[in-house]
């Protein structure tokens, strides 16, 4: 079955729901909208990039997750290396996936950048093959690019 998501009204439900700037509140309540909105998803939550070259679970929604992730492993370590968007149609065809839950079997993952430095990124999984469209990609995208624009994004670590 295919997803319509209506992401036009999610944007302006976030923009409504995101009023302050303080990152840890716009981050908890990211995680939980979208967690609620969207259907399919086992886990979502926000990596934070607060040490070198490693991401620290922040705020999510679903089970514990693994961390720490190293920028050189996994789905979310690629968003990372790469700032670039990773979709993942089936997680048990990429051989350095990290499983933190069995019931994962794809992933999107959204770099989120501040200062042209790595904040840190998005993940969000699904028990579903294939969950996430272009079009998705496109709308989370964009739900991401509203929170950066409307949360004060402290800086963890010193560019290099
Ligand atoms: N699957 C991710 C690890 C994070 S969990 O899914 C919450 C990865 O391969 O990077």
């Amino acid at each position: 079955m295919t997803h319509t998501t209506d992401y036009a009204l999610l944007n302006k439900q976030l923009h409504a729901l995101l009023d302050t700037r303080d990152w840890l509140t716009n981050s908890a309540q990211l995680s939980a909208f979208i967690f609620e909105q969207i259907p399919d998803l086992n886990w979502v939550g926000l990596y934070l990039h607060r040490e070198p070259e490693t991401l620290c679970l922040g705020p999510f929604q679903g089970k514990p997750a693994c961390h720490p992730i190293p920028f050189s492993k996994g789905v979310c370590g690629a968003a990372a290396r790469s700032s670039q968007t990773q979709r993942v149609g089936d997680v048990h065809a990429v051989a350095d996936h990290i499983a933190c839950d069995a019931d994962s079997r794809s992933e999107l993952v959204i770099p989120i950048v501040a200062d042209e430095t790595l904040w840190g990124v998005l993940d969000l999984d699904s028990p579903k093959l294939e969950r996430f469209s272009a079009a998705d990609q496109a709308g989370l995208e964009s739900l991401v690019a509203l929170f950066t624009q409307r949360t004060e994004l402290p800086r963890f670590i010193e560019a290099p």
